[in-house]
C-alpha cells in the first residue's frame, strides 16, 4: 500500500501529539513531534547560557547538536534522553521564543523534510501543512477552545503527579497562541487545503476516527 505523509498542525495543547501517536500506530507510520525539536533547541540554549534571541549563536549551537528523534517518540540529545526534561512550562515558552528565529526554523525544517522524505510519517507542529510538507496528501488543522485545552493539560499534569495551576496554564497557552500566530516567520495558520477539526467537544477516539477517515479516503 502506498505510504503518504500527514501534516498535523494546530495551537498548543490541542491534543496533536496524543492523536498523532494513535493515528501512527493504526497505520504503522512514524510520528515525528516537531515541537519536541524546538524544545530540544531551547533546552540546549538554556543549558549553554545562549540568549534565546541570539540567532547566530543558536544556529551555530544547532550545528553542533547530536539530536536523535527516536521512532518511539523519545528525544535524545548528545546521547542523553531529555524527553521528560523538555516538557516543563519554562521550556514551552523558551521553545516558542527560539521558534521565532528564521535561521533556526530553516535548520529544523530541513531536518524534518529529510526525515520524512520516504513517506509513512505524521508530522505534528505549527507549519507542517504550510511549509514543511506543503505537498502532504492529508493536512489536518486541529483546534480547540483555550478553556478546553487548559483543562486538558491541567488534568494531564495532575494525573502525572505534576503540580498544576489551571489559571497559569491558561495564561501560558494564550501567550504561546499569541506568539505562534503573530511571529514574522511561518506563523501558525491553517493551510488552505487543510481540513479543520475542532476537538473542544470530541473525545480522543472521535478525533482519531475523523483523521483516519480522511487518511483512508486518500489511500483508497
Ligand atoms: O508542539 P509544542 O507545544 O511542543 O511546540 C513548542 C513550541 O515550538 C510551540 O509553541 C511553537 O512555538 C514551536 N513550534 C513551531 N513549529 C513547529 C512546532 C513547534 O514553531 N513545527
Amino acid at each position: 500500500m502506498k505510504k503518504i505523509n500527514i501534516a498535523f498542525d494546530g495551537p498548543s495543547a490541542a491534543g496533536k501529539s496524543t492523536i498523532a501517536d494513535l493515528v501512527a500506530e493504526k497505520l504503522g507510520y512514524t510520528h515525528l513531534d516537531t515541537g519536541a525539536m524546538y524544545r530540544a533547541v531551547a533546552y540546549e540554549a538554556l543549558q549553554k547560557g545562549i540568549a534565546l534571541d541570539d540567532e547566530e549563536n543558536v544556529v551555530r549551537m544547532i550545528e553542533g547538536m547530536d539530536l536523535e528523534m527516536k521512532a518511539d517518540g523519545s528525544v535524545v540529545l548528545n546521547k542523553e534522553d531529555i524527553s521528560e526534561k523538555i516538557r516543563t512550562n519554562e521550556i514551552s515558552l523558551a521553545a516558542s521564543d527560539v521558534s521565532k528565529l528564521e535561521k533556526v526554523r530553516a535548520a529544523l525544517v530541513a531536518m524534518q523534510q529529510k526525515i520524512s522524505r520516504g513517506g509513512g510519517y505524521i508530522l505534528d507542529g505549527r507549519d507542517i501543512g504550510t511549509v514543511v510538507l506543503k505537498d502532504a496528501e492529508v493536512k489536518i488543522y486541529l483546534t480547540a477552545s483555550v478553556e478546553s485545552r487548559a483543562l486538558r493539560r491541567h488534568k494531564q499534569n495532575l494525573e502525572k503527579g505534576i503540580e498544576s495551576d489551571l489559571e497559569s496554564i491558561r495564561r501560558d497557552i494564550e501567550k504561546r497562541d499569541y506568539q505562534d500566530t503573530h511571529r514574522e516567520h511561518s506563523p501558525l495558520k491553517k493551510a488552505e487545503d487543510a481540513v479543520e477539526i475542532d476537538s473542544s467537544d470530541l473525545s480522543i477516539e472521535e478525533v482519531v476516527d475523523a483523521v483516519m477517515a480522511l487518511v483512508e479516503k486518500e489511500l483508497n
